[in-house]
């Protein structure tokens, strides 16, 4: 059956305190918009309409993608005139299922229930039992058989009302036809004076049709983002859930509220995490991986093995990163896009690779920049030597053949190349070609004057 998906964005957020909308501000990497769209991504729909208003280009520009599209409410004058907006956009006999752009964890089984229950006929209410029920509309049930009979706003509620604990998560599944029907038909004649979608519950029950409220799974799925405070709170709620099904799955986490995953994680067994590491984008961890406290990770596959030491940060950003097998990347080393390092590499503190390649056995363990070079196998990159890749207007390659030894704080100026097993002396810098298992020094020479005297302060 025809399904339309809309998605409730044009409001405010006044209390975010923010010149960002709120549906694009961020849980776990992501816009809050973008979680909802997510989970209605696996639902079959002809239409995914987001309602825009409030920082209406921004938003659309956030989330366009094929299959997407906006309607704008302005003035936004309640959830039931935001409604009204669609009515000529939603098609078909079908359902129209509703979702909010700042409830981000909503899941797709719950959605699905509520259209399956649905079936283009009834009135589904997703509903939760809250502890602190204030600003929610509670929803008004029969006293002899429980049927649900109307939504009273919190605003609107009578002190007895106010005593039900049972709230409307702010999403439901409706009959598109009915649906467009009610909704011309909603005044604002109450405390908000605005166009509450909430009415059309008992216009539903009016008519006789079936109206059904369905309880969430939990309150994690139907919990709103209205502030900074709660939108940390759901942060810490998402983070724990993954972090949860790491470990289920069998990954190591020293502590999993020291955690954050902005993205997704695919691992081998074995891997472990020790405390405060940020992983973000895709990152692929192989068996055995072992990644110390306080690492940020993007975008890179780590292969089995591998160690990557304290304060280490990688990001592979578009081009990605790759570390070998059994690698030693640490403590305190930056991996920056294109770094691909093979078996065995180690790269120690302060050196940063960026688009360059490094064979099997390489290593650069201290005070070191590669970028845009290609490293052989065994090589030996000695502290404080660079590869100056950039003439202040190309950049340009270095080639390291297997075995070349650079002595500590050379330059290789780009472009060059080092032969096969060539050693660079220390303090070089190297312009020219090194043929292969030739030394190369190129430093001024060392003088001795006898006949100089330090000077001394004068009194
Ligand atoms: C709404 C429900 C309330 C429910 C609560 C759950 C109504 C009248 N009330 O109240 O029963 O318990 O959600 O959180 O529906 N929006 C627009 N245009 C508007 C107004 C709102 O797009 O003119 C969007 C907002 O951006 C938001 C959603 O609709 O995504 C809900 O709006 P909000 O103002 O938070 O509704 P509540 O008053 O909290
Ligand atoms: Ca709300």
């Amino acid at each position: 059956m025809a399904l339309n998906i809309v998605i409730m964005a044009a409001g405010k957020g006044t209390r975010m305190k923010s010149a960002t909308p709120k549906v694009l501000h961020k849980l776990a990497g992501r816009s809050l918009l973008a979680h909802v769209l997510k989970s209605g991504e696996p639902l079959v729909a002809q239409a995914r309409i987001v309602i825009t208003g409030h920082g209406a280009d921004q938003v659309e520009a956030a989330v366009q993608a094929d299959g997407i599209s906006f309607v704008r409410q302005t003035p936004q004058l309640g959830t039931g005139h935001a409604i009204q907006q669609v009515v000529p956009a939603l098609q078909g006999e079908g359902t129209t299922l509703i979702l909010n752009g700042d409830v981000p964890l909503i899941q797709t089984a719950t959605a699905k229930a509520l259209i399956d229950a649905c079936a283009g006929h009834a009135l589904v209410l997703l509903t939760v039992d809250l502890a602190d029920p204030t600003g929610y509309g509670r929803i008004i049930r029969d006293p002899d058989d429980g049927g649900v009979l109307a939504i009273v706003e919190h605003k609107d509620a009578t002190p007895a009302q106010r005593l039900i604990h049972e709230g409307y998560s702010g999403m439901m599944a409706a009959p598109t036809g009915a649906l467009k029907r009610w909704v011309g038909q909603l005044s604002n004649n109450n405390a908000q004076g605005e166009y509450y979608l909430t009415d059309i519950v008992a216009m539903a029950v009016a008519e006789g049709l079936p109206v059904l409220g369905i309880k969430a799974g939990s309150e994690t799925e139907v919990l709103g983002v209205n502030d900074p405070v709660q939108l940390a709170q759901l942060e810490r709620a998402f983070q724990a859930q993954q972090a949860e099904g790491l470990m289920r799955a069998g990954v190591r986490l020293a502590d999993p509220a020291r955690f954050d995953l902005r993205g997704t994680l695919t691992h081998g067994q074995d891997v472990e995490i020790d405390v405060n590491c940020v992983f973000e984008g895709h990152v692929e961890l192989g068996d055995g991986v072992r990644v110390g406290a306080n690492c940020v990770i993007r975008n890179v596959k780590i292969a089995a093995g591998a160690r990557i030491h304290e304060f280490t940060h990688i990001d592979g950003e578009t081009a990605g990163a790759s570390v070998g097998e059994g690698a030693l990347i640490g403590p305190f080393a930056r991996l920056r896009p294109g770094a691909q390092l093979g078996a065995e590499v180690h790269i120690g503190n302060f050196v940063e690779v960026k688009n360059s390649t490094l064979a099997k056995g390489a290593k650069a363990n201290h005070l070191a920049y590669l970028g845009d070079a290609t490293v052989g196998e065994r090589v030996n990159y000695g502290a404080g030597s660079i590869t100056a890749n950039y003439d202040g207007a190309n950049k340009h390659r270095t080639t390291i053949g297997d075995d070349v030894h650079v002595g500590s704080n050379c330059v290789l100026v780009a472009p060059v190349t080092l032969g096969n097993g060539a050693t660079v002396g220390g303090g070089s810098t190297i312009t020219k070609d090194v043929g292969a298992g030739e030394l190369a020094v190129a430093r001024g020479k060392q003088v001795a004057l006898g006949s100089w005297t330090r000077p001394t302060k004068k009194r």
